[in-house]
């Protein structure tokens, strides 16, 4: 018998319209229309090694020193047919960037082991398109550039069969100049990435799965990351705006510009200048040799500035500075390029923490993996943006981009919503973590990639450090000092007004990598790792009186959303193992008490009470805000993670409202676990833990008092421990300071008799890339959720969209993401739907599923 359908009406509006193009630049979305094809075993001879030579010019822009030449000759792969105009690639899959080739499974692919998610995401991967140039861009001698935002990896370009050139690290966004090789008409674009085993320790994504962008330019112009812009002094009465301009002239003459800068509000919503020109900067002429770069520096004063900085406190409020080139004494623009920027102070204080235009403010930080869930690694506005609208409402202001450079619209979002980042770059230096990881490369590469980074996201005001490493190896021997002195000195000299951090899990104080960071970034160390040491945030203090300290990852708390295993650990925080240890290993489960942790890790509370106990320490990054694809500890054969603060699908578990007590303290809100529909322990202890920032709070179960409790310092939950189970309700009633505070109910629910769906949102907009988030949960006669239901659910869709994945947090389910089936977990399962590009009108959304 199949349970109660129920339908959801998505309304489709249509896309806001393209800003009409800015004089002298376009800039032309790649991401439709490519046709793909990948292969499991080399079909082209070629490789990093073979094109290596051709490749490093690529990073010409961003090594000190020695351009690396082009070898003279025909480039390798000039003749391989998936290049040529000629191939017909019409068999070839139809693929839309961003694009993961890997997510769409199956699960257990050859080779891939849990660390990398058992996606398939190895092998080699072909893209062609047509680009098509008028003859105007190619006669007035504009320069063509190919902007990449993040291909995975050894990524390889050609352009009407010449190799044009590459970028290996699969995370960096990179420009290719396209110009020689362009012609009019018809052009074909062909991308080769390549993806060995054994690459990563998570799941890497393969493809192209950011967006690819075509500008045409005059050829003289604002260069790659051409504008860089400091607040040298801040106050609330004035700011001090310092800018440079970076003109890049690739014509065979010299030539004269005129640079004008004005400054606006910016709207953060539309993303464009509002109201009146609040500074001009200095208009300046300058002579820019052919063939050259050359910048031009100058600075204004705005009165009165509106800060960013993070919320509740303070608002995100940004500017954008619009830079105009002229033709010297030429009345049409050249050139028009925008630089998004905030003003704000930052002091990294080594006793009072990170101080935002003057004010204290905790770091409440997330470390998240670049991929989105179901979604795999292929880039969504949507999807990012939700995780961080979740993440702000637990109270959380900060980010760390563990352990890759993120897509660039992740960084546009922190600007906006007022997220704090730790932008990082690398996992691994010299020494590997995976046999083909960016070890193999590094030497030739740290430089230009540290460098590209920093250029791309300096003038964020979102990002507040950069780290250039996690948890290398080097980090507790000599060379720890050295390397990390070299990206430190790369990294100042692009960005000297940020500090530069690792995050280190075996450095101890003194030891050389330690002592040239600027902030000394501790994974799980300062809190103490697990049960087996003690904690080293006060050593560090004291090695480094002057240095500023953060959790720059810590807990790693385990568990899975709805599932309690029994029994409870009577401490605070313990290393999960079987059963009497919060785990099971035959179901791949760990309890959500909330309590356990990895061997190195610590539940949330006593990350909580070593951080209070050591007040110096400027906050923390939590591993992790949300679950992610690989990395399944400890049970390698699932396909996910359980570190997250919420599950692969977006649904939360009971940690984040422990969180959200501790962040959000001014919030009135308690939150009870487990669920309490229970009939297999009748009559056995089944403790009950509350969250809430109160301080006193009283359970009563089935009417009657359990108890009155009060927290003691360095309690973060209220915990009855010695509660029977009998069918009926439980409601907590807490107080803070005397005053009843916020109260919250559980009870025991009824047998599945419907569905129930819902919507993240029920307008979504036809621009191919928007997002609705449907939930379904299987629910009782009273319609509360059956908290451990497992009923298969089937969804389908009517109207102009498509269900692109479905979950349900589940770390063992090996569904592929595409499926339309997918059972319920702990009561709940998801599909994201997205409309048809240029669709309108209505999509209906409709599950059903069959009584278990
Ligand atoms: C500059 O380029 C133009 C157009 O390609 C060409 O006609 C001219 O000879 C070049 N001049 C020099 C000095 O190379
Ligand atoms: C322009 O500013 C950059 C970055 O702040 C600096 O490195 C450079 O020395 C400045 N150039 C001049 C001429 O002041
Ligand atoms: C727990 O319950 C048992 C039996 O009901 C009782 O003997 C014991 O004292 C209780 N322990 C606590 C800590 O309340
Ligand atoms: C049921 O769906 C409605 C919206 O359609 C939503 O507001 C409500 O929270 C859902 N209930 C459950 C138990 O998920």
């Amino acid at each position: 018998m199949p349970l109660f359908i129920p339908t959801i009406a998505l309304i489709i509006k249509s896309p806001r319209a393209d800003a009409a193009a800015v004089v002298g630049r376009e800039r032309i979305s790649l991401n439709a229309g490519w046709r793909f094809s990948r292969f499991t075993s080399n079909p082209d001879s070629l490789s990093y090694s073979t094109l290596k030579q051709w490749i490093l010019p690529s990073a010409n822009d961003f090594i000190k020193g020695a351009e690396r030449q082009r070898p003279s000759g025909t480039p390798p792969g000039n003749s391989v047919n998936y290049v040529q105009a000629s191939f017909d690639d019409s068999a070839w899959e139809a693929v839309n960037l961003p694009h993961d080739w890997a997510i769409k499974g199956p699960f257990n692919a050859p080779g891939i082991g849990g660390g990398m998610g058992r996606l398939p995401s190895n092998g080699v991967g072909w893209y062609r398109r047509k680009v098509t140039i008028a003859p105007d861009d190619i006669e007035a001698t504009k320069s063509i550039f190919l902007d990449i935002d993040g291909a995975m990896s050894y990524t390889a370009v050609w352009l009407n069969g010449n190799l044009v050139g590459g970028w290996p690290y699969g995370y960096n966004s990179f420009r290719l100049d396209l110009t020689p090789y362009a012609k009019a008409g018809d052009n074909l674009l062909a991308i080769r990435v390549d993806n060995a085993l054994d690459s990563s320790r998570w799941y890497p994504g393969a493809g192209i799965y950011r967006n690819v962008w075509l500008i045409k330019v005059d050829s003289t112009h604002v260069g790659q990351y051409g504008t860089y812009i400091t607040t040298p002094t801040v106050s609330t009465q004035s700011a001090t705006l310092s800018l440079v301009v970076e003109v890049e002239n690739q014509k065979n003459t010299s030539r004269q510009v005129d640079i004008v800068t004005e400054v606006y509000e910016l709207d953060s919503m539309t993303r464009k200048a509002r109201g009146d020109v609040i500074a001009t900067f200095p208009r300046g002429t300058i002579k820019v040799a052919a063939g050259a770069k050359q910048a031009f520096n100058s600075s204004v004063t705005v009165m009165n500035p509106l800060f960013w900085g993070p919320p509740p406190t303070q608002k995100p409020n940004l500017y954008v500075a619009i830079t105009t080139l002229y033709a010297s004494g030429a009345p049409t623009a050249m050139d028009t390029y925008e630089t998004h920027f905030g003003i704000r102070s930052i002091t990294y204080d080594a006793n009072k923490g990170l101080l935002i235009n003057g004010q204290a403010v905790r770091v409440q930080g997330t470390c998240n993996h670049h991929d989105l869930g179901s979604l795999g690694s292929a880039f969504n506005v949507r999807a990012a943006e939700r995780q961080l609208q979740m993440l702000q409402e637990m109270g959380s202001n900060a980010l760390r981009t563990s352990h890759n450079p993120p897509a660039p619209e992740l960084l546009d979002m922190a600007d906006r919503l007022g997220f704090m980042v730790l932008d990082e770059i690398f996992d691994c230096w010299n020494n590997q973590k995976t046999k083909n990881d960016f070890h193999l490369i590094f030497t030739d590469w740290r430089e230009p990639d540290l460098r590209s980074f920093i250029r791309r996201d300096r003038n964020h005001p979102s990002v507040i450090a950069w780290s250039v490493g996690n948890e290398v190896s080097e980090q507790s021997g000599a060379s720890g000092g050295t390397t990390g002195q070299v990206l430190r000195d790369i990294a100042r000299s692009e960005d000297p007004t940020r500090p530069v951090t690792v995050a280190m899990n075996s450095a101890s104080a003194g030891s050389s990598l330690a002592d040239i960071v600027d902030i000394e970034g501790l994974n799980y160390q300062g809190e103490g790792l697990g049960t087996s040491t003690s904690g080293s945030f006060p050593s560090f203090h004291k090695t480094y009186p002057n240095k500023m300290i953060w959790s720059s990852e810590s807990s790693s708390a385990l568990s899975t959303r709805g599932t309690y295993i029994f029994p409870v650990t009577s401490g605070n925080s313990a290393t999960v193992g079987g059963a009497s240890a919060g785990g099971n290993p035959t179901a791949m489960q760990v309890s959500a008490y909330e309590l356990y942790a990895p061997s190195w890790g610590s539940s949330p509370d006593k990350v909580f009470g070593q951080q209070d106990r050591n007040s110096f320490v400027a906050g923390e990054f939590v591993w992790t805000g949300f679950d992610y694809i690989g990395e399944p500890t400890p049970y390698d054969s699932a396909r996910s993670s359980y570190f997250g603060i919420i599950d692969m699908a977006g649904f939360k578990k009971d940690r984040f409202y422990l969180y959200q007590s501790r962040w959000r303290s001014e919030f009135p809100m308690a939150h009870i676990l487990p669920h309490w529909t229970w009939p297999e322990r009748v009559g056995q202890v089944t403790p009950v833990h509350v969250f809430s920032a109160a301080n006193e709070a009283e359970l009563f179960v089935n009417g009657k008092s359990a108890g009155r409790l009060k927290k003691a310092q360095y309690d973060y939950r209220f915990r009855w421990d010695n509660v029977t189970y009998q069918p009926g309700d439980l409601r907590v009633v807490t107080y803070k300071n005397g005053a009843q505070w916020a109260v919250d109910t559980k009870k025991t629910v009824g047998d599945a008799a419907k569905l129930n769906i819902s919507a993240d949102r029920t307008t979504i907009t036809s621009d191919g890339s928007d997002l609705s988030f449907i939930t379904v949960a299987v629910v009782d006669s009273n319609g509360d959720t059956v908290p451990r239901a497992s009923n298969a659910i089937t969804f389908s869709t009517s109207g102009p969209g498509q269900i692109v994945s479905t979950d349900n947090g589940d770390p063992t389910d090996m569904t592929a993401f595409p499926s339309l089936s997918r059972k319920a977990f702990s009561g709940l399962a998801l599909a994201i739907v997205r409309a048809n590009a240029g669709a309108s009108g209505k999509i209906t959304v409709s599950a059903t599923a069959d009584v278990n």
